[in-house]
Formats: structure tokens, sequence, C-alpha cells
């Protein structure tokens, strides 16, 4: 019973580690974010932004790459620490597929979540529960599970790597509204949501 426990709670520490590169991105992006909006101020026919001022180049870009490098580093600790089940691919050039996918698919995610705010007429920050905590998760895997269909099985489906998934998914919402409430505090968001 205490080794199910154990080997669930190391499951979910597991999961939240390997997937670094998708949580980081989007806090990344209000670090670096700013200028030339994505959308470049472009609007739809019925005027609304398509993206708005919030989603910028130096945001998607920063995020993207803070992710990859993030994830490589990562990689680099659990090879001195002799961990290869506890890294997306021990081997880097093989992992950077997966992290770019992690964390663009992450940036994504925000742009999808964004897109349809605007759509149905929510302006720049304004809330919008479960996307706002969940469009970067549900962008990555809109990449992830069809571009990597086999490694996403094969550690977070997979026996005890499910519940780890699991655990993942309870704890996002959580991480999201510690994370930005340290970023409101920081004054690098308006808003803490
Ligand atoms: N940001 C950015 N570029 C991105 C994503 C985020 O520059 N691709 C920066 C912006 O300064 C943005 C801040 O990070 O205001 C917070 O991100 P987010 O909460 O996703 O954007 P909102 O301003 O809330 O805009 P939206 O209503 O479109 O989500
Ligand atoms: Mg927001």
């Amino acid at each position: 019973m205490l080794m199910d426990i154990l080997e669930i709670v190391m499951a979910i520490l597991r999961a939240v580690w390997l997937m670094v590169p998708m949580l980081i991105p989007n806090s990344a992006a209000v670090l670096f974010g700013g200028g030339t909006p994505v959308d470049f101020g472009k609007t739809m026919k019925n005027g609304t932004r398509i993206l708005g001022d919030g989603k910028t180049w130096n945001g998607l870009i920063g995020g993207t790459l803070s992710g990859v490098i993030l994830g490589v580093i990562q990689i680099i600790i659990m090879g001195f620490l002799n961990q290869p089940n506890w890294t997306i691919n021990p081997c880097i050039t093989c992992a950077l597929p997966i992290l770019f996918l992690l964390a663009f698919g992450s940036m994504f995610g925000d742009m999808l979540g964004s897109f349809i705010k605007r759509r149905i007429g929510k302006k720049r920050g304004a809330k919008f529960p479960i996307m706002d905590q969940y469009d970067f998760f549900i962008g990555a895997m809109i990449l992830i599970v069809p571009l990597q269909w086999t490694w996403f099985y094969d550690n977070f489906i997979d026996g005890v790597y499910l519940a780890g998934f699991i655990g993942l998914i309870i704890l996002i919402p959580v991480m999201h509204r510690v994370v930005n409430i340290i970023g409101f505090k920081m004054g690098k968001k308006d808003v803490p949501w």
C-alpha cells in the first residue's frame, strides 16, 4: 500500500519534471514579451483583433526557446545523476523534436486560447476560466499526441505513468495560480490570473 502511494507520487513528480518544457514557456513569454504582436495588429472582418496585443513575437520565440533550453539542461542534469528514466530521451538530439513540440505547442495553445477569447468578444487579459489554465496544455497535446504517440504512450499512459499524467493534469491549475500570483507580485502581470 505504502509502496503503491510512493510509486504514484514518484510518477507525478516524474510527469511534472518531464513536462517542464511545456510548463515554462508561458511564464517565460511574460518576461520576454512585448513589441510586435503575432497578428501584426490585424483584425477579422468584424473588426476584432485576430489574437490581440497580449501575443507577441518576442513572447512566442522567447517562450519556445526557454522551454527547449531548459529541457536540454534537464537532460544534462539527469545525465550527471545517471537517471535516464527521468529524461524525455537521454540523447539530447533525439529529444529535441519532442522538446520543440512541447514548448512551441504550449505557446500555440496559448495563442489558440486568445484566438477563441477574441472570437467570443473577451478583451485582452479578460478572465476565461479553464481555457486560461489549460490552453497551453491542450496546445502541447494537440501536437505531441499524434506526432510523438509512441513516446507519449510509453511515458504517460503505460502502467503507473498514467497516474502521473492524471496527477499532472490536476496540478496544472494549482501551478498556474501560484506562478501567476508570483508574476503579479513581481509586477510582470497586470492581473493575478
Ligand atoms: N505574452 C507575449 N507573447 C505571447 C504570450 C504572452 O508577449 N506569445 C506576454 C504579454 O505581455 C501578455 C502576458 O505575456 O500580456 C500574459 O500572457 P497571457 O495571460 O497569455 O495574455 P493576456 O494579456 O491575458 O491576453 P489574452 O487575453 O489574449 O490571453
Ligand atoms: Mg491572461
